[in-house]
């Protein structure tokens, strides 16, 4: 099965077309990264008026890359929720219109299910069951995956998301917007990840999570011993990121012990830092545990993974109807 999928809910707009559920044929993503960064953050006025003037031409791009005519498209995916709920607006109407004038059954996906068959669309992809570290902008959640339709929140952050907390960090310390990938290159050039960060870990038998700590933490350092050149920033990058990549380093093998389980896998837009995966994967291989991350391009936002997302779903009849709506939270 040919299954377009669609992804709108922040800001990225994106067209994809995944056969038999795992094979991707086309993934475009549309960035309004430029148009954002001025204003450090994500505007969503902006956001929802980018994606109506760039969903037309996605689609279209992504559709003539995957070299398939439109009669070859047997479902439609798009992304639900949760995010903006104007920009996931734009793309979930898209998609059924699109469903509606050429009579495909559509599938309404949660991002968040999304990211994690993100896992699927590569090989090596871990058998069930493994336990999957989500890391995105909005969220961290720690879950139990027994089966493509199964997992278990087995924890989640209580306050900051990690990708959220980079970007905090990096605005800290002017590097601008998106501030993961830009701070992650910036802790290389760091002598030392000295500075004593604190690495919360709250119960240490338990799978949530919480940053703020660390993000006020950086943010009276930076206060007290303003940083005077790169050099200074690059220690505090590396030492916020190495308490970042400690705490989630320990929860993932702490859930990996506690379900007997030797896979763990990581994704979501922080996924595409290989300074954290490989810190992982020297963690993991002391216990025999092995580590599994999609390619960075299918880290961040994408419609690849809704499209496998949604192609499961249409394969076991869950269809969305024509009156369904986009939601900004997680139900779950
Ligand atoms: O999954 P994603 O593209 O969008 C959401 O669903 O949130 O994740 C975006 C987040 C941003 O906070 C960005 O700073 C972070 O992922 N990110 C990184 C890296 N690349 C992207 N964080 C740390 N290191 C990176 N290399
Ligand atoms: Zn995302």
């Amino acid at each position: 099965m040919i299954v377009l999928g669609i992804e709108s809910s922040c800001d990225e707009t994106a067209a994809a077309l995944v056969s038999n559920r795992r094979q991707v044929l086309s993934s475009v993503v549309a960035s309004q990264i430029e148009v954002h960064r001025r204003f450090g953050g994500v505007v969503p006025e902006l956001a929802s008026r980018m994606h109506i003037e760039a969903i037309e031409s996605v689609v279209e791009q992504a559709i003539d890359q995957a070299g398939v005519s439109y009669a070859d498209i047997q479902g439609v995916a798009a992304t639900r929720g949760p995010g903006l709920l104007g920009a996931l607006l734009v793309g979930f109407s898209f998609a059924k219109a699109f469903a509606f004038a050429r009579n495909l059954p559509l599938a309404g996906v949660n991002h968040l299910e999304a990211h994690i068959h993100s896992l699927f669309l590569t090989e090596p992809s871990p058998k069930f069951p493994f336990i999957a570290l989500l890391v995105s902008g909005g969220h961290t959640n720690l879950y139990y995956v027994t089966s493509e339709n199964n997992c278990e929140l087995m924890g989640q952050t209580r306050d900051d998301a990690v990708g959220e907390s980079f970007d905090k960090v990096a605005r800290m310390l002017e590097l601008g917007y998106p501030g993961g990938p830009i701070l992650e290159r910036l802790a290389r050039q760091a002598d030392s990840d000295l500075i004593p960060f604190p690495r919360t870990l709250l119960e240490k038998d338990k799978f949530d999570f919480s940053f703020s700590g660390l993000k006020s933490a950086v943010l009276r350092h930076t206060q007290a011993n303003p940083p005077a050149n790169d050099k200074d920033r690059a220690q505090i990058a590396a030492s916020f990121q190495a308490a970042v990549m400690y705490v989630l380093t320990f929860k993932i093998l702490q859930a990996a012990r506690a379900k007997s389980c030797f896979r763990v896998a990581v994704c979501g837009g922080v996924a595409a830092n290989t300074t954290f995966l490989q810190a992982l994967e020297k963690e993991a291989s002391k216990e025999n545990i092995r580590v599994f991350a999609p390619p960075a391009s299918l880290c961040g936002d994408n419609a690849a993974m809704v499209a496998a997302r949604g192609a499961v779903m249409l394969e076991k009849g869950q269809f969305s109807s024509m009156d369904e709506d986009v939601f900004s939270r997680n139900p779950y």
